[in-house]
């Protein structure tokens, strides 16, 4: 009998997600989540011939020579810009990542920092904690409307769909900026343009895009500044998207109204001007933080180990060519 494969899960998943592996593999796993540095990683994979890793895992030409026997890399993630795809396809590695499982609930928290950020729920919060809250007054707290306004999309995958079908019901002009047309773009009453008609154009700016080369400080202080005064800007993509020291100083400078964040340059450091700035919303990359999209992009980057395993097609590969 052939020897099982031997797997690296990098980070602590869920207990189901070990069991779904557990007949297929011989697991070594990072369960206690213990910060690896780079060098115990390399030296945990360099005999591995599946590698469960997290967007925070850098797959890149190092670890591939550090790993001759590696056949797969499953991320627990939609998001696959830490993998040297074309590294891998010279080295025949496959790829495999987590679509559609965290699509709504990815969703619901653009939508959830859009609305804070427009309606300053943090600010106001922290002020009240802090026992500011002497009287009532017509001019506390004034934000920005989000019914009936203009949402701009920048990136309109499945994610950026998903927040545009949410806008419908806030009854929203919808305009987009993405490479290619979106075939559902008539079902969500949305408009293709480009970036800087959108940036001029749109009250609130959601950027879900991926991030390569091409997309690195896509939204710099060029783009900030051609944006409305009164404008928010919500980034649940990935950092590097934004320039965040450009948007200090737009943030700062009242060039835009305030921004909502989920994901930063150099994550999980910040750029110390976001914490002194106040009108931001500053959360710790939850995009897809809900129990069952967690399970189920854990449970899916399993399945398609399961599949390398017993030599079935990957249900989610991630093209290496
Ligand atoms: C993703 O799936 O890409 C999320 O950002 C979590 O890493």
């Amino acid at each position: 009998m052939n020897p099982r494969p031997k797997l690296l899960i990098t980070r602590k998943v869920f207990p189901e997600v070990i069991e779904r592996l557990a007949p297929y593999f011989d697991i070594d796993s990072n369960q206690d989540d213990d910060e690896w540095p780079r060098a115990t990683l390399l030296a945990r994979a360099a005999d591995r011939d599946a590698l469960f890793v997290v967007a925070s895992d850098r797959v890149d030409r190092e670890l591939l020579a550090a790993c001759p026997r590696l056949r797969i890399v499953a991320t627990g993630s939609v998001g696959y810009n830490h993998i040297d795809l074309a590294a891998c396809g010279e080295r025949g590695v496959a790829v495999s990542n987590t679509p559609d499982v965290l699509t709504e609930a990815t969703a619901d928290m653009a939508w959830a920092l859009l609305m804070a950020t427009a309606r300053r729920v943090c600010e106001s919060e922290h002020w009240l904690r802090a026992g500011k809250w002497g009287r009532w007054a017509f001019d506390q707290w004034l934000g920005a409307d989000v019914y009936g306004t203009t949402l701009g999309i920048v990136g309109m995958g499945r994610i950026g769909s998903a927040v545009a079908r949410r806008a419908r019901g806030f009854e929203m002009k919808i305009l987009y900026h993405n490479r290619s047309r979106a075939p559902n773009e008539a079902e969500l009453g949305a408009r293709r343009v480009e970036l800087d008609e959108l940036l001029r154009e749109a009250d609130h700016v959601v950027l879900v895009l991926p991030y390569s080369a091409a997309t690195h400080h896509a939204i710099g202080a060029r783009e900030l500044a051609a944006m409305k005064p009164t404008a928010t800007l919500v980034n649940i993509a990935r950092g590097g998207i934004v320039d965040d020291a450009a948007l200090v100083d737009a943030l700062r400078a009242g060039r835009i109204a305030g921004a909502g964040l989920d994901v930063y340059e150099n994550e999980p450091a910040l750029h110390p001007g976001l914490l002194t700035v106040p009108n931001v919303v500053l959360t710790p990359h939850i995009g897809s933080a809900t129990r069952s999209s967690r399970v189920g992009m854990a449970m899916l980057a399993a399945e398609n180990l399961v599949a390398f395993a017993t030599g079935a097609a990957l249900p989610t590969p991630v093209a290496t060519a």
